[in-house]
């Protein structure tokens, strides 16, 4: 039984063969998997032909929707041209060639060489090692350790789990590992202290870094990580000033900056680039997602000359540049990547995310009083509703409740789909959304919203 209803054969077979990622595995038969059959437009239809607006790129990554035939047709073409070769020993091709000329274009730095990966997780661990191997080559043996942050995202490898700084993926799991560090989340609203102004928090938190930094020793910092706009740690977005106010301390000692433009990228923010949104200025770069609107996966890391120089050295002392996946710079997600980044330009996707920021932000800001909204945030096409017990003290739920995944479910329901992080219901919608689509993912969250407060109410679930 899935919800009071029999499962249906196709539920069943899903529960029988698959291990699912983040799913409370001990639910899952009694929740039952909502099992998709095809999508067109931000609309996806599950085998029993019932609609949702995908409200959330399914993760953060179909930014063009599902079903858009020129991606559809490139890919046909490069599968029939050249369906895979790859890069080791000095071998190339056409598509990864065009695509990394294009990634060099548009950086929002100057960027000499892009180094292809399959996915999000495995750029920011060939960040890591990149890091770990432009330090060997400078003869600073003792310079590794990673500085990430508390609440950041950046995926679910050894490595790129260790970097996220989220409960969920250490415990159970080994996890960090040592050589990364945890300084603070820049979240005003969760982590500021009584009365303090976004100036004076910006100030702590590069005090703090600075501190952390002399206290491990600047000559033990390879790295400093960071998304521009925190995704799945709940959409936070930094106070302005703040890549401004750490970044001095960064350079002074040294220390590469990692942007993981894993979700921010391609428009998503209102800007190209995530960085741009948030004046960050970084030194290498991580992307995946909407690089090819996630019609196959890919992911890259983007690297200045001089970075790179270190590593044409140290491979010339050991004979070879020894870190490659089998599928980086796979013929057809890089004909993809071309693609999605085409039609992003000729689309002109930064300015239609922009044309539609204003009614994004008005409908977040409709549900800005609802009784149980602490904070509402956002910026281009990506947002949060953080729901909280009581707005005035800021208290949480007690996570045991699953206030955020029951809103989730309610909105299922209504057929719309969001993410529940926690009690912050994150919004990033495709990118090609209309108006009146992102008025209807609205109108069918305040819905659930509002059937989350009668769910709330009727549990008594406020009380402390
Ligand atoms: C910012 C960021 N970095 C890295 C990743 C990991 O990407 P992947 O799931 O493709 O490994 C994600 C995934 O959500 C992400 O949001």
């Amino acid at each position: 039984m899935a919800n009071g209803h029999p499962l249906t054969n196709v539920q069943q077979r899903d529960i029988n063969a698959i291990l699912h990622p983040y799913t409370p595995l001990h639910k899952l038969a009694e929740t039952g998997p909502l099992v998709m059959g095809h999508g067109k437009g931000v609309y996806l239809y599950d085998t029993q032909g019932k609609a949702y607006i995908e409200g959330m790129s399914g993760l953060w990554c179909a930014g063009l929707g599902f079903g858009d035939e020129e991606m559809i047709e490139a890919a046909n073409e490069q599968m029939r041209t050249l369906p895979y070769y790859h890069l080791f020993g000095g071998k190339g091709m056409e598509p990864a060639i065009e695509l990394a000329e294009k990634l060099k274009e548009i950086a929002p730095v100057p960027i000499s060489k892009v180094f292809y990966t399959s996915s999000g997780s495995e750029a920011n661990d060939t960040q890591v090692k990149l890091a770990w191997y432009y330090n060997n080559a400078l003869g600073r043996p003792e310079k590794k350790k990673i500085i990430s942050r508390v609440k950041a995202y950046h995926g679910v490898t050894v490595m790129a789990a260790s970097l996220t700084g989220l409960p969920g993926n250490h415990k159970g799991w080994d996890l960090p590992v040592d050589r990364v560090l945890h300084t603070d989340c820049p979240h005003h609203y969760r982590f500021s202290l009584e009365g303090e102004s976004e100036v004076e928090f910006v100030a702590r938190l590069a005090k703090s870094l600075k501190d952390m930094i002399e206290r491990e020793g600047p000559e033990t910092i390879a790295a400093f990580i960071a998304e521009p706009i925190m995704g799945a740690g709940g959409v936070i977005i930094p106070p302005s000033g703040y890549f401004a106010a750490i970044e001095p301390i960064l350079r002074e000692h040294d220390i590469l900056i990692i942007a993981d433009e894993v979700i921010n990228g391609f428009g998503r923010t209102g800007n190209w680039w995530g960085s741009q949104s948030v004046g960050m200025t970084p030194t290498t770069i991580s992307v995946a997602k909407q690089l090819t609107a996630a019609y196959a996966p890919l992911g890259a890391v983007l690297v200045p000359e001089d970075v790179y120089q270190a590593y044409v050295d140290h491979s010339a002392q050991l004979g070879s540049f020894g870190h490659g996946f089998t599928y980086g710079g796979h013929p057809v997600g890089c004909a993809l990547g071309v693609k999605a980044i085409e039609i992003y330009q000729r689309r002109n996707i930064v300015e239609y995310v922009r044309g539609l920021t204003p009614t994004f932000e008005a409908r977040l800001a409709k549900v800005k009083d609802h009784p149980l909204v602490g904070e509402v945030r956002s910026c281009g096409l990506v947002g949060a509703v953080e729901m909280v017990a009581d707005k005035a003290t800021k208290r949480s739920f007690d996570p045991a409740h699953g206030v955020g995944s029951n809103l989730a479910k309610f909105l299922e329901g209504h057929g719309a789909i969001l993410r529940a992080l926690g009690d912050t219901i994150a919004f990033c919608p495709p990118m090609i959304i209309t108006e009146d689509e992102l008025n209807e993912l609205f109108n069918r969250f305040e819905l659930a919203l509002a059937d989350t407060e009668a769910f709330v109410s009727k549990n008594g679930l406020r009380a402390q």
